[in-house]
């Protein structure tokens, strides 16, 4: 038997590379996440590194998320989604600029940097500068053995597998759905999440590495998309509510892997700016589920329809009318408001991948990235 693959070929499981496959690898990734912490006949969750009990939770008054890169987007989402079920108010902290404030942390606010690698040295020192101060800190990082897992009072481990692309796909999601987990939790222990609450949510949650699997089986025209958009410059991303960080990490990922120039916008602020860069050379992504927001992003994909621009829209499936006058459209399974974002994301993934492999470039390892970056 002769197999002509190199160890490290062999690791790509037949993928062309890393990136893919670890698109790829979503829902299993889900699956290891969710595992058996789901305590299903509570409505609850069971997050044993966490190291806090019920009384522990309600002591806090406020959290403060703290995170670099992908990490900040995962973050952001969470404040959506943590403020919604729980109404305890979140700060949202890029850690370089958080680490330098001398930031003010009440002994009532739980502190949670979130981290892949474990090894950011923006976010290990923000950690750093919480303990110093005596706060209690839980972390949210894919490395059990890293540095910011080591040094937090609690973990919840996002259990994503070793993530070796450069740009963030798999980690992420199960960044947001530990977040989405915590939530669970804080709102059980605080009361904000009923019982019943708390069984919808693990309903949709135990839905959604199929909703990914089907997802990314979704024949998107993503190649399609991609050739027919070879030579823009310039891409912007809107979506509105939890879909605003989704635009975000979408934009992240096209710019880190295809060194297209993209910005993230909340729709709703692209008439105070954005509105004005609108022409025929520029790729507009419209974030579009059938969620409360839909029928003002449709307006807004509107007033970019008027003034020329060419609208990619990703709509929810089902929904025919949306993307009537976009360019393209792409129908994205349904998950619920909260969880759908994240299939929409790997929708955002699929895109950004093929721009970036259809203009030849190395999406594993782009220009001047590192996966891990342990600079300040
Ligand atoms: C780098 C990586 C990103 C990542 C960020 C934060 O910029 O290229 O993919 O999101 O660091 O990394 P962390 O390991 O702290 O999540």
């Amino acid at each position: 038997l002769h197999i002509d693959w190199s160890l490290a070929e062999a690791e790509k499981r037949g993928f062309p590379n890393y990136m893919l496959k670890e698109i790829h690898e979503q829902p299993q990734a889900l699956r290891a996440l969710i595992g058996d912490c789901l305590i299903k006949d509570e409505g609850d969750v069971l997050l044993e590194g966490l190291g806090l009990d019920d009384e522990a939770l309600r002591s806090f008054d406020r959290l403060c998320l703290v995170a670099c890169g992908s990490s900040w987007h995962a973050a952001l989402i969470g404040k959506y989604l943590i403020e919604e079920q729980c109404r305890i108010p979140v700060d949202v902290e890029i850690a370089s600029e958080f680490r330098y404030r001398n930031p003010i942390i009440s002994e009532t606010t739980l502190v949670i940097p979130i981290s892949q690698s474990g090894e950011t040295a923006d976010t290990l020192a923000a950690l750093r500068e919480v303990k110093g101060r005596n706060r209690r800190v839980v972390s949210i990082c894919n490395v059990i053995d890293s540095s910011i897992a080591r040094e937090s009072d609690g973990i919840i481990h996002t259990h994503a597998g070793l993530e070796i692309g450069v740009a963030s796909t798999k980690a992420f999601t199960n960044q947001v759905v530990a977040l989405y987990l915590l939530a669970i939790r804080l709102g059980r222990a605080t009361g904000t999440i009923s019982r019943n609450r708390g069984l919808e949510m693990i309903a949709d949650l135990t839905e959604l590495p199929d909703l990914v699997e089907k997802t990314l089986k979704l024949d998107f025209n993503a190649e399609e998309i991609a050739c027919e958009h070879l030579t823009a410059c310039d891409a912007i991303y809107l979506g509105r509510g939890i879909c605003y960080p989704v635009a975000l990490e979408g934009a992240l990922k096209l710019k880190e892997i295809s060194y297209v120039h993209a910005d993230g916008y909340p729709a709703g602020e692209m008439k105070h700016g954005p509105i004005a860069l609108i022409d025929r050379d520029m790729l507009v992504f419209v974030l579009a589920p059938r969620d409360r927001h839909l029928a003002k992003v449709r307006s807004n994909m509107e007033e970019v329809v008027t003034r020329g621009g060419r609208v990619i829209a990703l709509c929810s499936e089902g929904d025919e009318e949306t993307g009537k006058k976009a360019e393209f459209t792409l129908s994205i399974p349904w998950a619920g408001e909260t969880l759908s974002p994240l299939l929409f994301n790997v929708a955002l993934q699929l895109l950004a991948y093929n721009f970036a492999i259809l203009k030849g470039k190395d999406v594993d390892q782009p220009r001047n990235l590192a996966k891990s970056v342990t600079v300040e």
